[in-house]
């Protein structure tokens, strides 16, 4: 079997995908839906205070998540279909961005990286080499060279001005690209994962399963005025995350990071960070964050949500229940059958 068909077949997504965790764009809200009935018990009051005050208005909200729940079923094969078809009709404006190259990192990413690849790898030593971005446990690293984030973007424009069918990266972004879809992972994403940040991951985050991510789902989000400004407050579907701000030119639009999820809001305190174009942040995935508004330009990031299925397959980090294993495409979700 080749890796790509072993892939396909090893990896499942978990059922609380189909149900679980709606954003409620008109009210800014984070929903969970079982039934009509547990809904309405859960959330009318709050919605009601919300704006979200007639039977035809709750109706509407209603519509919006049936809606997302067919997307949501017929996600995987859509998704398969718009491969298929990018593959064969899209003509790449840089076709060389789709395959990684050591040329496209920055140098010193490539001595840190070497350091974790060695026999002298540590913590310490690697916190040591590394910026802390002011919110614990973030990191800030020189990902790219400016000259391969300018290709990359451009390449990215080009894809979004062609035809071809375009898939977006979640429910929170109206504005992004898909990697997988346009042909990324093999090429690129995997082995950045695999050659350069699962190393540092493990240094860096063993106890959330940094040691063993074994899949991921990469995407761009584009925030541009008129567009999506910001970002609200969230927590990844990831073990670990890296966020690379890709340029162009913009103004404002630094990221905020609270606790943990687990941590209630009310004993938060936020951390503003700022992003800078070429560096990338990265954290644990449930760690609380979102993007303050731009305020001018446009701002392009590329967002790897590294998962271990050995940690997920535990607990699901977006239901908090042991996962009951669904099929799903390519990477899925990043849980694996038991
Ligand atoms: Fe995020």
């Amino acid at each position: 079997m080749s890796n790509e068909a072993d892939r396909k077949s090893k990896f499942y997504s978990c059922s609380c995908f189909l149900t679980d965790n709606f954003f409620l764009e008109d009210f800014r809200l984070h929903v969970r839906f079982v039934s009509e009935q547990q809904f309405r018990l859960d959330y009318q009051p709050l919605l009601k205070r919300l704006g979200c005050i007639t039977e035809q208005q709750f109706g509407d909200v209603l519509s919006k998540i049936s809606q997302e729940v067919d997307r949501r079923r017929r996600l995987c094969e859509a998704s398969a279909e718009r491969s298929a078809a990018i593959k064969s009709t899209y003509q790449p404006l840089h076709p060389h961005v789709y395959h990684l190259q050591e040329s496209y990192l920055n140098a010193e990413f490539k001595q840190i990286v070497e350091f974790c690849r060695s026999g002298a790898a540590c913590e310490a030593g690697l916190l040591g080499l590394l910026e802390e971005a002011g919110a614990p446990r973030v990191y800030r690293l020189p990902v790219f060279e400016r000259k391969f984030c300018q290709e990359l973007v451009e390449e990215l424009e080009h894809f979004e001005l062609s035809s071809a069918p375009k898939g977006r990266p979640n429910t929170m972004n109206n504005y992004g690209i898909l990697l997988n879809e346009l042909g990324f992972d093999d090429g690129f994403i995997t082995p950045l994962r695999e050659l350069y940040l699962q190393p540092l991951a493990s240094l860096l985050y063993p106890d959330c399963g940094g040691r063993c991510l074994d899949s991921h789902k990469a995407f761009v989000v584009k925030y541009a005025l008129k567009e999506d400004l910001d970002l609200s407050y969230h927590y990844d579907n990831a073990e670990v995350t890296l966020n690379v701000s890709l340029g162009k030119e913009f103004s404002d639009g630094n990221l905020f990071f609270g606790d943990m999820r687990q941590v209630p809001l009310s004993e938060t305190e936020c951390t503003e960070v700022e992003h800078r174009v070429t560096e990338g942040l990265l954290h644990r995935g449930q760690h609380m964050h979102g993007a303050l508004p731009i305020s001018r330009g446009q701002r392009w990031n590329l967002i790897v949500w590294m998962r271990a299925s050995q940690e997920r397959n535990k607990l699901c980090p977006m239901c908090n229940r042991r996962p009951s294993l669904v099929e799903g495409g390519g990477f899925a979700e990043g849980f694996t059958k038991a």
